[in-house]
């Protein structure tokens, strides 16, 4: 949520600082800006409403001498989408940006009588007004004082007038990585900024003042003890986060996702089985769980309440998924015997550390289940298991979603094989259909074309219905969300059976219903339900198994699966929900990768 970088070192600023914008525009996307430093003179800044490329455009006649500078992408909180509002923010001889809320801004302003001082409604100029105060000369010292009086988390880059050549930084929670390079040293949110210059990086750590200069980056304690931060290698390469071809990115990771699985799965079997030993996850840390909690926000949630529809039949272990934001002032009722799931793509969202942290303090044992290496979310848990789905830059999260789900498969497998709950024999076959879904989600991204004219029928709507029952209306309620956040339909998720008992009501002619009915044990029963709206007019889109048969006359469309097991079925499914969306989010003419108003990795509460 905002991307921020800056750079100093021997080469154009603008261009690093504009291009590195570009790539971590997916963190927010109202508004962008750049500062630049020139000798003996003042910060040149140019900031904009709008996307990134806006941006550049306005840049193109700035002189192109200057070699150090600050830019960032927004994702509006305090202040609505302005120019004014759009960082950097320059208060007397403090230009900064920012990533994060404080949250005591309007005590500050009061505190340090800063009324005259700020022009913008954003708590950012507030916080570069307080360090203007304390600064007298020496960068260092106002920081260290600004820091005594912030609440909340936050990731600044400042450049101080008077000091050529050097960007300094500090954080609490919001993310940051820097790196220094032949060119010179770098800084960014995150990695996807940093990985063209250099494949080495470290995190910052948490109120440590870093100062980047073209020769290096110190580190060092607010009390001036230096740090040595642990050098980290990225696993991916500047290809991985580009569009390789496809028109968006979000369909190049949709397309991903057969390689993903394989990718995450295949070292954490070993002879048939699962294995979490690589992981640092050994047995006896397992025999003891009496029941699992998932703490989760958004897709990464409804990937948890997929692992409950699995593992709670099959194994017999009581599973509790909360939204990580509810959860936090729950007084959620767990201890020692409880194992925390904390479920994250960035590893950062906000909501979900928080509760983490809480789980920690009740003595519950943590494991996260992550995609980026080295995130706030990993680096706490007891625990991690990371999925290696690579970078996910399109807002919408798909392929986190389905290699989430095969990566909590492993773990409730390993967890009910080493409690007795399943047999060795089960668990190698368990193994098996799990792999099956490799080649069954390939044969649904090969029939896309289908799947496109079938979703022809949204492309109008205003409204729309997702049904099922079990693991089909759990996942009916990711086909949801992915369908509204990026086509701006309303769309609801009902378990099936629940229709009647009050949402039928705004079932009129003509609406769609996405009914997903993969799921054996309840076929006929979904079916009736299905009856029950066509009945009434409803324009049904119907997802089922190539092998269940399906009545004529229920459905003005079907998609077909090939056949999986029950509890497998939903991989090749979420696949097709995840194309309706795109198809129609695109057919819309919409912003498929940076839908209105979202951000990627929401690091604010
Ligand atoms: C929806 C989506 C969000 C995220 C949620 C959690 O497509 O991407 O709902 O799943 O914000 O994000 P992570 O997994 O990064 O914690």
């Amino acid at each position: 949520m905002c991307g921020i970088i800056g750079f100093t070192g021997n080469i154009e600023a603008k261009k690093l600082l504009i291009d590195g914008l570009a790539r971590l525009e997916y963190r927010g996307y109202d508004s962008a800006g750049i500062a630049l430093q020139y000798k003996d003179q003042p910060f040149q800044i140019v900031k904009k409403a709008g996307k990134v490329e806006t941006l550049r455009q306005f840049c193109e006649d700035l002189d192109s001498s200057s070699t150090c500078g600050i830019g960032h992408t927004r994702w509006a909180t305090h202040g609505g989408v302005t120019d004014e509002n759009a960082h950097p923010h320059l208060v007397g001889r403090v230009a900064l940006i920012h990533n994060g809320i404080i949250e005591n801004y309007h005590e500050l302003i009061e505190k340090f009588n800063l009324e005259h001082m700020v022009k913008s409604e954003t708590d950012t100029e507030v916080a570069a007004a307080v360090i203007n105060h304390f600064y007298k000369g020496d960068p260092y010292y106002a920081i260290r004082q600004a820091m005594k009086h912030m609440i909340g988390s936050f990731a600044f880059c400042i450049m101080f007038q008077d000091v050529p050549d050097k960007i300094f930084a500090i954080r609490n929670v919001s993310p940051m990585v820097a790196a220094h390079f032949a060119d010179g040293s770098i800084i960014a949110s995150d990695l996807t900024a940093i990985i063209q210059y250099s494949q080495t990086y470290f995190i910052v750590p948490e109120y440590h003042i870093v100062t980047l200069t073209k020769d290096d980056i110190k580190v060092e304690t607010l009390d001036g003890q230096m740090a040595k931060p642990e050098s980290l290698t990225v696993s991916w390469n500047i290809e991985a986060a580009q569009k390789g071809g496809y028109e968006h990115y979000m369909m190049k990771e949709i397309m991903e996702q057969p390689e993903v699985i394989r990718g995450t799965v295949m070292p954490r079997i070993q002879d048939g089985l699962p294995s979490l030993l690589s992981d640092g996850v050994d047995d006896e840390i397992l025999k003891d769980i009496h029941e699992i909690r998932v703490i989760a926000c958004g897709t990464a949630m409804h990937a948890g309440m997929i692992f409950k529809s699995m593992v709670e039949p099959m194994m017999r272990i009581p599973v509790t998924v909360s939204i990580a934001s509810e959860y936090r002032y729950d007084s959620p009722i767990i201890d020692a015997h409880t194992l925390v799931i904390a479920v994250s793509q960035s590893g950062e969202t906000i909501d979900t550390l928080e509760a983490l942290r809480l789980s920690k303090s009740y003595g519950a044992k943590t494991l996260s289940v992550v995609n980026v290496k080295g995130s706030t979310i990993a680096r706490e848990s007891d625990y991690v298991v990371y999925t290696h789905a690579g970078p996910e830059i399109a807002v919408a999260s798909t392929k986190a979603y389905t290699v989430q789900i095969a990566t909590l498969y492993v773990i409730g497998c390993r967890i009910g094989l080493v409690k007795g709950c399943i047999s060795e024999e089960a668990a190698r076959k368990f193994i098996g259909d799990l792999l099956d879904v490799i080649p069954a989600i390939q044969q649904v991204l090969d029939n896309r074309e289908e799947i496109q004219n079938a979703s022809i029928c949204l492309l109008e709507a205003q409204d729309a219905f997702f049904i099922g029952r079990g693991i089909d209306y759990t996942l009916s309620l990711e086909g949801a969300l992915k369908l509204k956040e990026i086509s701006y339909i309303h769309a609801e998720a009902y378990a099936a059976g629940e229709l009647k008992h009050g949402t039928i009501a705004l079932i009129t002619p003509g609406i769609p219903v996405i009914a997903i009915a993969t799921q054996r044990k309840v076929f006929n029963k979904t079916i009736s339900n299905i009856k029950e709206v066509s009945s009434r007019g409803a324009y049904v889109l119907l997802i089922t198994e190539a092998d269940l048969r399906v009545p004529e006359e229920i459905c003005q469309q079907q998609l077909t699966i090939p056949e999986v097991d029950d509890l497998f079925s939903v991989f090749p499914a979420a696949v097709v929900l995840q194309l309706i969306a795109y198809y129609t989010s695109y057919g819309r003419g919409l912003d498929v990768d940076m839908p209105r108003n979202l951000a990627k990795s929401v690091t604010v509460e």
